[in-house]
């Protein structure tokens, strides 16, 4: 198994191309299977988890063609197979995303129940409510998920228990092709939930409130042909942001969308950097000095991303002072800080909190990735700490970060993949 070696210390400058998102090119292929149509995606990132959707796309039987810049024409007008198998969902849960499209357009899906993962239980019960309320039949038998609406979903008034982003998408999915109306209150406002809706209006969709916690969409018979370039990951762009901040460099974010990121941008700003903002750009300097410590609360959008907590956990360790991480979304989400402490990290945990004491530098260290995100804290703590660290288990960092070691290179850090 691949690994990546580190040697540290180094300041991160230069410049850095962001790539289209993940997360919201995960449901935008999903919501193709609801097109009578082709639909073109562009500026779909090149990651293993695209690639784990695009070949579950494939197995449905849909029509794909693939060019080189990774825009894919999608024709899913005339499949004949609705289960996504559990070797797919098992590698990717996001493949639970077919299940409204899949179900909404032609009135059947099996999908495969995903299990739990390591940063937490993770169910799906407000994915499955949310399509009952919609008239589908849903039971469970061998380990799937089996649903059915021969005649086809109906519009419901539908709130969410909990603001959830896969389960809002699902709901959100599946109620452009129901009879009538739904009310979709207490969704999800992330940017990936708005670049989804927007896809789906460029389909045909009709949807009102994007953006907002209450979504009226009005079915509609069919939805057809669209063209649509996925949004920049703000999640790529943030780690690269604060990996330059807790390396002292200064760099230059280019092809971002800076509003979807207000509330890093605000803790960059107090940890001590200075930013400059553009339109889809954003530049970063820390003029060489160490980073401040800094209190990160994880919430649903537009508060903190849980998304970015492993990576300003990691900034927070070679701080000065005392900064509190509380994790409020998925609860196994700190365990990344054992590994971090292995390489000299003075972190505490407590419950769903943690502590992380400044510390005057890292030791590099084997160390193991334990999920997308935490991987990504390793690699900047590996760019902070002296000598060598080999992060082991990168296949979670693939899932995520498209050429991450290549980027950093052009960044000045000394990275490289190596065999394991
Ligand atoms: C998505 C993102 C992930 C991000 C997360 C939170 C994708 C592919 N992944 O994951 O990167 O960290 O949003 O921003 O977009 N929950 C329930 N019941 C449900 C669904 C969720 O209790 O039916 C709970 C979860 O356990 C969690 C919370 O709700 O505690 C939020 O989860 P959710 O927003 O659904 O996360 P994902 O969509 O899986």
């Amino acid at each position: 198994m691949e690994k990546l070696l580190i040697s540290g210390p180094s300041t991160l400058r230069g410049e850095v191309r962001v790539s289209g998102s993940k997360n919201s090119a995960l449901p935008i292929l999903a919501a193709s299977l609801l097109s009578e149509g082709r639909v073109l995606v562009r500026n779909l990132p090149h990651l293993n988890d695209i690639t784990t959707m695009i070949d579950l796309l494939n197995c449905l039987g849909v029509e794909l063609l693939i060019d080189e810049k990774l825009g894919i024409e999608i024709c899913a007008a005339n499949i004949e197979e609705y289960t996504a198998p559990y070797d797919l969902v098992k590698t990717m849960r996001a493949s639970i995303l077919v299940l409204g499209p899949l179900l909404a357009h032609f009135g059947r899906a099996r999908v495969s129940f995903p299990g739990g993962c390591a940063i937490g239980s993770r169910p799906i019960d407000l994915h499955l409510r949310g399509l009952e309320a919609l008239g589908a039949d849903i039971s469970v038998d061998g380990g799937y998920i089996e649903a059915k609406a021969p005649n086809g979903l109906t519009g419901a008034h539908i709130f969410m228990d909990k603001v959830t982003v896969g389960g809002t998408e699902n709901i959100l999915m599946a109620a452009s092709l129901a009879k009538g109306r739904s009310i979709i209150e207490n969704a999800a406002r992330e940017p990936e939930v708005v670049d989804l809706a927007n896809f789906l209006v460029a389909m045909g969709a009709k949807i009102e409130g994007i953006g907002s916690d209450t979504l009226v969409v009005d079915g509609v018979e069919k939805l057809g042909d669209a063209d649509f370039s996925v949004m920049p990951d703000r999640i790529e762009a943030g780690t690269f942001l604060v990996a330059a901040a807790a390396t002292r460099g200064s760099i230059l974010v280019k092809d971002v969308d800076p509003t979807a990121l207000d509330a890093v941008l605000a803790k960059l700003e107090e940890a001590g950097a200075t930013l400059e903002v553009g339109d889809d750009w954003i530049s970063l300097d820390m003029q060489g000095r160490k980073p401040r410590a800094v209190d990160i609360h994880t919430a649903p959008y537009p508060a903190f991303p849980t998304d970015m907590q492993a990576q300003f956990t990691a900034l927070n360790s070679v701080a000065d002072g005392v900064g509190t991480v509380v994790e409020t979304i998925f609860e196994n989400r700190l365990i990344q800080t054992h590994e971090m402490n292995r390489m000299g990290a003075d972190i505490t945990i407590n419950g769903n909190t943690a502590v992380v004491r400044g510390t005057e530098g890292l030791k590099g260290a084997p160390v193991m990735a334990t999920d997308l995100r935490a991987s990504a804290s390793l690699v900047i703590a590996g760019l902070c700490a002296e000598g060598e660290t080999l992060v082991d288990r990168i296949y979670h960092i693939d899932r995520g970060y498209e050429c991450i070691e290549e980027k950093m290179q052009l960044l000045g850090a000394r990275i490289r993949r190596v065999p394991g």
